[in-house]
């Protein structure tokens, strides 16, 4: 079944009030870009129009070439605020001063804000928006302040947060001065927490002021976080065989397929991360919230089902969001070849645990219990380190690899991986047992300096 897109509601009005001359439709002609204004659009929104395009031609462009400037979605629709709005841009109230513009005068004015979160683009795609809400992309900062020893025990730096994590986890929003804080944007994360309470940041897929559906159902929108040696998706992806189709035929794939209508086999020959994880196929219906179709935890260091995932329990059930996976594979391949692949799936994930992280994790709880290891910190001791990334890194590329058809992760940056990390693992730990000693604790540990108190946005109690 195809779902069919749900916008009529709201729009119908603005799109009957007016047409903009879609500029972006005919691609190949002439460059010059005409634009054309209908009379029934308020003035205030004209303005923004008619300045921005002489002020900023990039953005301009990006805006007109895109659904909503063809559907009379225009920058006063989402940059609109209220007076009293927090992230009000009161830098913008100066541009409505500018005798020089025809546009820059107190008629035009109207406060401006320059976020644009989930909660306004809800006004018109409110299933994606709840849908989203409800995603583990949404409350990563949750997730990662209630289990990440880097944050926790503190050991980076503000900066190296910043500039690392926070651009793919998200940031918490804040303003200084009248204007956002530039320790806090630009950030377009996954779980961004606005200033409105919404979480998340929709370009994370869909890049202003595009917001296509076109790149976010291509690999590379997602690889730009899902990569390196801790969560290589798509350099898993890549090695795939259905990697390898969208590389010899990617050209051919009918990727501006209208919403909620791209259909496996029809418009492209093989999946990209999007068309397993997000798009519809067969009863199969499009999802924004990512846990859907997932029957393990995958990234946990103990695999378990998404419901028993402590600090976020999916509520969903494992064997219900299996079936819609395998819905989508079977849209290409027989029952057989899918259950089989499942088959293979579970017993890494069985030797994974048992084999791998169990005797690690009980080793680790003997050294401490013995006092060879110290607690108060985590990363400071080799061991602790040896650990980490034994789950971390090659234990998550081999379930990963497995997941997601690529032998070379599940065995030679993973299984092998594994196997060389444990060894040594259990010779350091063995001998400090032996001879009672206590391991080397790094007093010297770089740029331990990062704040360790939640941000109270999302943990208002402090807990
Ligand atoms: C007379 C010209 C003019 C008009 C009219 C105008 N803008 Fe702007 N706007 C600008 C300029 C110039 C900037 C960039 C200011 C800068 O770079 O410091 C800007 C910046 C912005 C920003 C970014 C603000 C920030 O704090 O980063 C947004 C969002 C924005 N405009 C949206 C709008 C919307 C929506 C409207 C219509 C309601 C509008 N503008 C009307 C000239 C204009
Ligand atoms: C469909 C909603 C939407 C429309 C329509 C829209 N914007 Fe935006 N705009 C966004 C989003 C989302 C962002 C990203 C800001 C954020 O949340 O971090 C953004 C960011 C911006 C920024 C700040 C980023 C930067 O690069 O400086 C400016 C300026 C801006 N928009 C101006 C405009 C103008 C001018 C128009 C009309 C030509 C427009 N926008 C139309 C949603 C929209
Ligand atoms: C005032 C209503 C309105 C708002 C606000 C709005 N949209 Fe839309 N959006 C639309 C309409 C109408 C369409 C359908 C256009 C069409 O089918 O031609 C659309 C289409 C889309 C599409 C599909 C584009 C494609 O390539 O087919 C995406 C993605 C999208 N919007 C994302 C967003 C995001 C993200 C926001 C918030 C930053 C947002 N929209 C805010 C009305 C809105
Ligand atoms: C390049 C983008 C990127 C950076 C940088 C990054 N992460 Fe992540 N992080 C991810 C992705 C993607 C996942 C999901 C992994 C998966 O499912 O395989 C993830 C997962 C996690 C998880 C596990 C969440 C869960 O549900 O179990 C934690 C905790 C975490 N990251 C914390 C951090 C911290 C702290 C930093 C900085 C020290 C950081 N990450 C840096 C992208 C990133
Ligand atoms: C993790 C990446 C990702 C994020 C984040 C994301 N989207 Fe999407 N979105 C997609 C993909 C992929 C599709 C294409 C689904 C398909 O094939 O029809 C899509 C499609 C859409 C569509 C077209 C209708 C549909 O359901 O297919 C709209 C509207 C939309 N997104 C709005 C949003 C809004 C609003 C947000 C923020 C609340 C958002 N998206 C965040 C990846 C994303
Ligand atoms: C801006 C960064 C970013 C982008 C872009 C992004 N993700 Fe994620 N993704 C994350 C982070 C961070 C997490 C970990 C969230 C957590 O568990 O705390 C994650 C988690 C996931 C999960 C695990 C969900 C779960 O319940 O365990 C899946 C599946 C996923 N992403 C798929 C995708 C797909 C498919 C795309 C592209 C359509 C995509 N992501 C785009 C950052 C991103
Ligand atoms: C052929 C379909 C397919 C494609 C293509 C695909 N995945 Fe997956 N993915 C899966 C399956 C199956 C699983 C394991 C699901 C389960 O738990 O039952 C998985 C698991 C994951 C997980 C682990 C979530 C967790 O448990 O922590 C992430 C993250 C993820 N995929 C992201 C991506 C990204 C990003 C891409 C593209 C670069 C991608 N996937 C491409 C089918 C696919
Ligand atoms: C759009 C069609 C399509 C979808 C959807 C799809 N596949 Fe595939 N898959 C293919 C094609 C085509 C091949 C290449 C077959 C060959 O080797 O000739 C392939 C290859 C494979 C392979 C073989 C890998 C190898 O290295 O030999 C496995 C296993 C597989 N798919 C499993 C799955 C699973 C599991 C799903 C769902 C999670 C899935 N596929 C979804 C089209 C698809």
């Amino acid at each position: 079944m195809i779902q069919k897109p749900r916008f009529w509601a709201l729009p119908v009005i603005l799109i009957i009030t007016g047409v903009l001359a879609a500029v972006g439709v005919a691609q190949n002609v002439a460059k010059e870009k005409e634009f054309r204004i209908e009379r029934s659009m308020p003035k205030e929104a004209i303005a923004c129009i008619e300045c921005h395009k002489r002020e900023h031609p990039g953005l301009f462009a990006d805006w007109a070439n895109s659904r909503h400037a063809s559907a009379n979605i225009t920058c006063y629709d989402c940059h609109k605020a209220e007076a009293f709005d927090p992230d009000v841009s009161q830098e913008h109230y100066k541009q409505y001063q500018r005798s020089d513009q025809p546009y820059g005068t107190t008629e035009y004015k109207i406060p401006v804000a320059a976020v644009v979160t989930p909660k306004d683009c809800s006004r018109c795609h409110p299933d994606e928006a709840k849908q989203y809400s409800q995603s583990k992309h949404a409350n990563t900062m949750e997730i990662i302040w209630k289990i990440d020893p880097w944050l926790n025990k503190g050991m980076n730096s503000d900066m190296e947060r910043a500039t690392g994590c926070y651009h793919c986890h998200g940031t918490v929003l804040k303003m200084k001065d009248g204007t956002l804080d530039p320790e806090t944007w630009p950030n377009v994360g996954v779980g961004r927490i606005n200033l409105d309470g919404s979480k998340g940041s929709c370009t994370s897929c869909h890049t202003r002021h595009m917001f296509s559906v076109m790149e976010a159902r291509k690999p590379e929108a997602c690889g730009q976080c899902h990569l390196g040696p801790d969560h290589p998706q798509i350099e898993i992806y890549m090695e795939s065989k259905h990697g390898d189709i969208y590389t010899a035929h990617g050209d051919d794939y009918n990727w501006t397929a209208a919403p909620g209508t791209w259909s496996p086999g029809v418009d492209f020959r093989g999946p990209t991360c999007a068309s397993c994880h997000m798009s519809g196929a067969g009863t199969t219906l499009t999802t924004h919230d990512l846990t859907e179709r997932l029957s393990w935890e995958l990234q946990a260091p103990l695999t378990i089902r998404p419901s028993e995932f402590k600090p976020f329990p999916a509520k969903t059930n494992w064997q219900t969001e299996r079936d819609k996976m395998k819905v989508v594979c079977t849209q290409c391949h027989g029952k057989t070849w899918v259950d089989n692949h499942y088959v293979k799936l579970d017993k890494v994930v069985a030797e994974y645990n048992d084999v791998y992280f169990k005797p690690a994790k009980a080793m680790l709880n003997q050294l401490y219990d013995k006092g060879l290891l110290d607690k108060t910190k985590f990363f400071d001791e080799r061991l602790e380190v040896e650990y980490y990334e034994l789950w971390h890194h090659e234990g998550r590329r081999a379930r990963m690899g497995a997941a997601m058809m690529a032998p070379d992760y599940t065995w030679w940056h993973g299984f092998y991986e594994c196997k060389k990390r444990y060894n040594n693992y259990m010779e350091e730990a063995r001998d400090l047992i032996k001879h009672n000693k206590k391991a080397y604790r790094a007093t010297d540990y770089p740029n331990a300096t990062g704040n360790t108190s939640k941000p109270k946005e999302v943990f208002p109690t402090g807990q």
